[in-house]
């Protein structure tokens, strides 16, 4: 039997068949590699909550300073009633930064909130639900489906604005990051905009704190990732022998993070049917997370066919905030 039979096999006694196919791509190819999306378990959601508010992270900080000062700028540029969308939007506080902007001045909204993670769904829903003039659509699905989904239910006669914070685009390599925004510039129609956070180039001991903080809750983050192998896919990853590991990749401009195998070992992988060897010192890249110069952003979104109305910067956090329009 194949290994990808073997997946198919097992799925049909309820394991996850797509993370199963992907475990099984990711641990035989080379270098080994996994999504970066499986890190959002239930409890990888909450660690990266806890991230957010580590004094090391700037991304959520900066953001929220950016949100709150430009906040009836932002507002300014929605149709009444507003519509939003939402891509990955974790926890929801930023999108309620905005909400109660709106809420102030008794302007109604329809917001749609497109996650993978049902935790992190559950918890913006929450954040929201403070907004009783917000009414919330729900698509637990990528960022690409669900925009598809929220797209299909817009109001012909009213633009829509994207919210794509966190830096969320920084978890893109670069041709996947040029092709989604050209997706979503052709998912949206000419008075549609799209609102961009993106964490901007700094000091490479700056950027190695903020992905291995001195707590370890990033470390945790990353590790989480062979706690849910072991629980959804069957597999004996010994989480002793497997350390977190950070590096700046300066010509691609990225962070990268990794899970260092600390022996020589073999794990299996039940569900997804393989056994994997590693070497003293190889490792699984988990994540990259890609720096942006300002510049560099404003033509990133010019060649899916965007149009540059304003970018604020906050310079503690090195953080910017990009508003484009749809021509
Ligand atoms: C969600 N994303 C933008 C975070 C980032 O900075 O790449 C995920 C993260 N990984 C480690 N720390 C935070």
């Amino acid at each position: 039997m194949t290994a990808l039979e073997a997946v198919a096999e097992r799925s049909a006694a309820g394991f996850d068949e797509a993370l199963a196919r992907d475990v099984a791509a990711g641990l035989t190819s080379r270098p080994k590699q996994l999504p970066a999306k499986y890190l959002y378990d239930a409890l990888g959601s909450q660690l990266f909550e806890a991230i957010c508010e580590l004094p090391w992270y700037p991304i959520t900080r900066g953001e929220r300073a950016l949100l709150t000062r430009e906040r009836d700028a932002i507002l300014a540029r929605l149709d009444d009633p507003a519509t939003l969308i939402e891509l990955g939007g974790g926890n929801g506080e930023k999108l309620a930064i905005l909400a109660g902007g709106l809420a102030e001045r008794d302007r109604a909204a329809t917001v749609h909130l497109i996650d993978i993670s049902e935790t992190a769904l559950a918890r913006a829903r929450h954040t929201v639900a403070g907004h009783p003039s917000v009414a919330v659509r729900e698509h637990r699905a990528t960022y690409a489906e669900g925009l598809r989904m929220a797209v299909a239910e817009l109001d012909p006669d009213r633009s829509a604005m994207v919210l794509f914070l966190g830096s969320n685009i920084g978890n893109l390599a670069r041709d996947e990051a040029d092709r989604f925004l050209a997706e979503i510039a052709a998912a949206l129609r000419t008075g549609d905009s799209l609102l961009l956070g993106t964490d901007l180039v700094k000091p490479e001991a700056d950027l190695v704190l903020a992905y291995d903080d001195p707590l370890g809750v990033t470390a945790a983050f990353n590790r989480n990732l062979l706690v849910r192998l072991n629980r959804e896919l069957d597999a004996d990853f010994d989480l002793a022998q497997f350390a977190h590991r950070v590096v700046w990749n300066g010509r691609e401009s990225r962070m990268e993070s990794h899970l260092v195998s600390q022996a020589e070992q073999t794990v299996c992988i039940p569900a997804a049917g393989c056994c994997v060897r590693f070497a003293e010192g190889e490792s699984i890249w988990t994540e990259s997370s890609y720096k942006y110069r300002p510049g560099a952003v404003v033509e990133l979104a010019a060649c899916a066919g965007f149009a540059c109305r304003a970018q604020w910067i906050e310079p503690d956090a090195e953080f910017a905030l990009s508003l484009f329009d749809v021509p």
